[in-house]
């Protein structure tokens, strides 16, 4: 089915709108009949902030804002899968266009500005599958035109706590005026402090859900520090590190670097995975790490596990890769346990953090 896809599908979708083609995959997925995954190999298994993952690699957020492929990208291969950033109330995003493709540079920038349906929606979908089981992390935000911001994330909490396996507090995405800022100590401390509350209040009646904290690659070390010392304060499940940047490396040659948004891809590798190995050593194993950013082979996912990260999210890269760079990414993960005759991934975890500071 993958091998399908990628030898007919891909190049189609490579000669659409980045946007159109993104939006025809995510209806087919819908729509096509796939089906059921492979079981993992149990190298591959792990019990993560009390989840079990089948395999370690997920699907980022933004692929599937409105939860309605979660089933479909289980099927497909993924360990888990993360659907947002959802806000509370529905909001049409930026002005198309908003995606573009650096083919050059096998990277992508969006400004797509939290484009979704609203929580009530995808509540609904995620309702209608929850027999399915798998780890299906929900991602919130705040709407764009939001007064109090951390209220929108309080809402996330209470209208997914039944469906979500996970939440995922994104205060790192570029392309909502301001949300950055929530980054700040004061205000992190406050919005964590909120949303904490929140869950905790709930575990009378649902179980405990993890909160996870995803940060941007652009915070200088000295506010790593401070995001760190909140995050390990306030008690949060693990962090995920890194969104996509702002900045444009200088190795960048496609015209479309110009476009204002967020990067992502393999331009954003080295740069989100040495925010991820300075994350790990100060977060000095209290909590495990989700690393993403610019994998797109067995090798870059390996490279995330030994800067620090206990699981690996992945999006850009199946624009230019198709969906065989899951199963793929998979049997090189074996390979690279079988040669260092690990028995799991755990141990590898931060073997070489230091190496990337
Ligand atoms: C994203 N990403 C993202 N992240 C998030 O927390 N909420 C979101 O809504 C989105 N939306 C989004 C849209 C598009 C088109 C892209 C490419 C990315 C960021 C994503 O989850 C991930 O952190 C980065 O893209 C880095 O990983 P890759 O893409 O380099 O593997």
């Amino acid at each position: 089915m993958t091998g399908f896809f990628d030898s007919l599908a891909l190049p189609l979708l490579q000669s659409l709108d980045a946007e159109r083609a993104h939006q025809l995959t995510v209806l087919a997925l819908e729509k096509l009949p796939l089906p059921g995954a492979c079981a993992d190999h149990d190298l591959l298994g792990q019990n993560v902030f009390g989840l079990d993952f089948p395999n370690p690699i997920g699907m980022a957020a933004g692929f599937d804002k409105d939860a309605r492929v979660p089933d479909a990208l289980l099927r497909l291969g993924f360990g888990f899968t993360e659907v947002g950033t959802l806000t509370p109330r529905p909001q049409p995003g930026n002005p198309k266009p908003r995606l573009f493709r650096l083919r050059d540079d096998r990277g992508v920038v969006n400004r797509f500005g939290f484009n979704n349906g609203g929580h009530e929606a995808a509540r609904e979908r995620l309702l209608a599958r929850a027999r399915h089981g798998g780890v299906v992390g929900v991602n919130i935000g705040a709407n764009k035109d939001s007064t109090d911001r951390a209220a929108d994330y309080v809402a996330g909490i209470e209208a997914f706590a039944d469906v979500a396996s996970y939440f995922t507090v994104n205060v790192s995405s570029p392309n909502t005026p301001g949300l950055r800022d929530l980054q700040q100590a004061a205000a992190l401390d406050d919005l964590l402090a909120r949303v904490l509350d929140a869950r905790d209040a709930l575990a009378a009646t649902e179980p405990r859900r993890p909160v996870l904290l995803k940060i941007a690659p652009d915070v200088a070390l000295g506010d790593l520090d401070d995001i760190v010392r909140v995050a390990r304060t306030r008690g949060v499940d693990g962090m995920i590190v890194s969104n996509t940047t702002i900045s444009r490396p200088d190795s960048l040659r496609d015209l479309s670097r110009r476009e204002t948004g967020g990067l992502s891809g393999a331009p954003l590798f080295a740069l989100s995975t040495r925010m991820l190995a300075q994350t790990f050593v100060r977060v000095d194993r209290q909590f495990p790490l989700i690393g993403v950013g610019g994998v797109d082979s067995p090798e870059a996912a390996w490279a995330k596990i030994e800067a620090g990260a206990t699981l690996v999210q992945l999006y850009s890269a199946l624009v230019f890769e198709g969906l065989g760079l899951i199963e793929r990414i998979k049997a090189g993960l074996i390979d690279h346990l079988r040669a260092r005759k690990l028995r799991q991934i755990g141990p590898a975890v931060g073997s070489a953090a230091q190496d990337w500071l």
